[in-house]
């Protein structure tokens, strides 16, 4: 099957370009590397096909041109509440209108399904738990609004233009490779911090509670969805909520030291509880989530700690030659930055040549709109190229 992952050099999106590239799929990924989210280059295998794109951008096209996709797994989205709520522009931009051109890329291509990643987000805060499929969604955050009406507009296309969908709501995804920024960093965060000896930060009493799910369980969930839940929406945690201070105590226990804890206030908007009945993914997909808290704990502590040994070896030699840092800080931002700027220069005005006038000119006016409030290093780009030696 021919499948396009967007999002794909991201934390969860990675994790399923390997599940599908298991399975023996053909898979090409679409992803502009934004600066804030968690994609990098190094997530996934180099002989991927990506192409270094936004996508909002009319650009798209040329990608579902050329790989004509079977299925598009939707994964590429502004995925911080935190910044949704600072630019609620930007946030609209990217997980509305960059969904929409999905979508209308898949209409024109006749790509079978959409598997689309939504949230738990789009519950807000709720008084009877646990959350299921039926729960009426209350959205408290920019994000989470988006992301429902996204899931709006993705019954829209099914409805009247037969597109076939499967969409997810996510508890509070966590692995190795996760962007410590991100809607569940905090385990990520925690584990990076009481490795290095450093004080986490607990806000509120650290009783809030959320439903984490293994990164390796919901890349899974999006293998059986692509042979399964034709046009149905799945609810995927654990349905065990877990506390801030348990995550915080499972991880000192596991590591083997407590580096302490600084208290801090309640965030506004932060809520108390959340987590899934997943009775529905069960019985439909045959999905459950296998991977317990503590054995998730145990591979994050395993990925980061790795990654620490072979930063502080490398830290070592390059003492020795004296030039190590600025060597791989360069080398890393030279490797972002000009395959950035490579791309930009590509194939950028052709392709909106391409696009319809009066679409072209809804996106060139909304993205300049969205620009000029960010400063230009954090500017979202028009750009497309199919990166490197792609077809
Ligand atoms: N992490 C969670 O707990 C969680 C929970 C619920 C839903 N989700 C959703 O799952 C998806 C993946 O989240 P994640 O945690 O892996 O985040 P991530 O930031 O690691 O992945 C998102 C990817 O999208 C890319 N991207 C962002 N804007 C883009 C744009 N305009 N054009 C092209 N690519 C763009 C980023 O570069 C990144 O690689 C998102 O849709 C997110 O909203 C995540």
């Amino acid at each position: 099957m021919r499948i396009l992952v967007t999002g794909g050099m991201g934390f969860i999106g990675s994790h399923i370009v390997e599940a599908y590239l298991a399975q023996g799929h053909h898979v090409a990924v679409v992803d502009n590397l934004w600066p804030h989210g968690g994609g990098r280059r190094e997530n996934i295998s180099p002989d991927v096909r990506r192409y270094i794109v936004d996508i909002t951008d009319s650009a798209v096209a040329e990608v579902f041109e050329r790989e004509r996709p079977h299925v598009v797994c939707h994964h590429a989205a502004q995925h911080s509440a935190r910044i949704s709520t600072e630019m609620p522009a930007l946030d609209a931009h990217v997980n509305i209108l960059g969904l929409l051109n999905i979508l209308e890329n898949c209409r024109i291509y006749r790509t079978h399904k959409l598997i689309f990643a939504s949230s738990a987000a789009t519950y807000g805060a709720q008084s009877s738990m646990p959350l299921n499929e039926e729960t009426l969604q209350s959205p408290t955050s920019p994000y989470g609004i988006t992301k429902m009406a996204a899931e709006y507009y993705v019954h829209y296309y099914q409805a009247t233009h037969g597109l076939n969908y499967t969409m997810f709501r996510y508890g509070n995804v966590y692995g190795p490779r996760q962007d410590p920024n991100g809607e569940a960093g905090v385990i990520a965060i925690f584990a990076d911090r009481v490795l290095t000896g450093k004080p986490v930060r607990i806000d509120w009493d650290g009783e809030q509670a959320r439903d984490y799910v293994y990164v390796d369980d919901i890349a899974a969930a999006n293998v059986l969805a692509l042979h399964k839940g034709l046009n149905r929406t799945y609810c995927l945690g654990t349905g065990i909520p877990s506390s801030v201070n348990d995550v915080y105590r499972q991880l000192v226990r596991l590591i083997g030291r407590d580096t302490g804890v600084i208290r801090a206030p309640q965030r506004s908007g932060d809520i108390r509880l959340s987590y899934f009945d997943t009775t529905r993914a069960r019985e439909e997909l045959g999905w459950t989530s296998g991977v317990s808290l503590e054995h998730g704990l145990r591979r994050v502590i395993k990925f980061l700690g790795d990654r620490l040994n072979e930063h502080s070896a490398s830290t070592h030699d390059g003492a020795r030659n004296g030039a190590h840092d600025g060597a791989r800080n360069g080398a890393h931002d030279g490797a972002r930055n000009g395959a950035h700027d490579g791309a930009h220069d590509g194939a950028h005005d052709g392709a909106h040549e391409r696009m319809p006038a009066p679409q072209a000119q809804a996106y060139q006016a909304l993205t300049s709109h969205v620009a000029a409030r960010l400063p230009s290093t954090e500017r979202i780009t028009l750009e497309i190229s199919a990166d490197d030696s792609t077809p």
